[in-house]
């Protein structure tokens, strides 16, 4: 793994895209920064993260995702090596609001944006973003966002964390065929609110009940709804109230 660690930049996912255009970098090259100026969240959201405090890393995933239907697969892999490295320390009630916030118990305390580029060869290289929220102590205006210092009343090793995450990356990414099955239903069963009754929001704003029963092999959220039907949803399509 080469790791790049920057002072600060715009956003480490842009850095990283922008450097792997240029010249060939090693699979699982990496790239940290203490200070992220226009961090970029899903579905064009920005990530504010306090100078030195958090983990802001991009990790470049070479020629895992084969094909556009299989991109989900890459999702599973990182939120669950973030979930696998945080059960070690002991963090409380973790699980994985779909598709791949990183909470515990109900506040988020990672989100995750994946960036994939398909060449003309049909290679597919990925863009792996991670913000950690670790060492940040004040949240203002952000009630469900927490981190891993203010809900253990320590602080952590930031660098220590990475590498554990990348490690599990690189363990479960050459053997993912075989344990593709096992990692999807981990996956599953650490959804947050999972076969519990929920209040949604869909994409006109009309608010409904229902119950997550998982979630498809293109990444669609599966919701069985009050006349016990399935519905599935993109990620635009739907938003947890909670
Ligand atoms: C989300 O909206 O939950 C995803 C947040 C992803 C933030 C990380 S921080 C490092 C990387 N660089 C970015 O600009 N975004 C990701």
């Amino acid at each position: 793994m080469k790791l790049i660690k920057l002072d600060a930049i715009d956003s480490t996912n842009e850095f990283l895209k922008g450097l792997s255009s240029k010249q060939e970098l090693q699979n699982y090259t990496v790239v940290t920064a203490e200070n992220q100026l226009n961090g970029k969240g899903q579905m064009g959201s920005k990530w504010e993260s306090e100078e030195g405090k958090n983990l802001i890393m991009s990790v470049l995933i070479k020629d895992f995702l084969t094909d556009n239907e299989t991109f989900f697969n890459l999702n599973i892999v990182v939120s669950l090596a973030v979930i696998q490295v945080l059960e070690n320390y002991a963090i409380p009630e973790l699980s994985i609001k779909w598709p791949n916030d990183i909470m515990s118990a109900n506040k988020k305390i990672g989100g995750i944006l994946i960036e994939n580029n398909i060449k003309g060869n049909g290679t597919i290289t990925s863009i792996v973003g991670l913000g950690l929220n670790i060492n940040q102590t004040q949240y203002d205006n952000l009630p469900r966002a927490s981190s891993l210092a203010v809900i253990c009343n320590s602080s952590f090793d930031k660098e220590e964390i990475l590498f554990k995450i990348i490690s599990k990356m690189e363990e479960f990414i050459p053997f993912y065929k075989e344990n593709e099955v096992s990692l999807w239903n981990e996956y599953k069963s650490n959804l947050f609110r999972v076969g519990i009754p929920t209040a949604f929001s869909d994409e006109n704003n009309i608010n409904f009940m229902g119950i997550i029963k998982g979630v498809t092999d293109a990444g669609k959220l599966q919701i069985q709804l009050e006349d016990d039907s399935i519905c599935e949803y993109n990620l635009k399509e739907v938003q947890m109230l909670y």
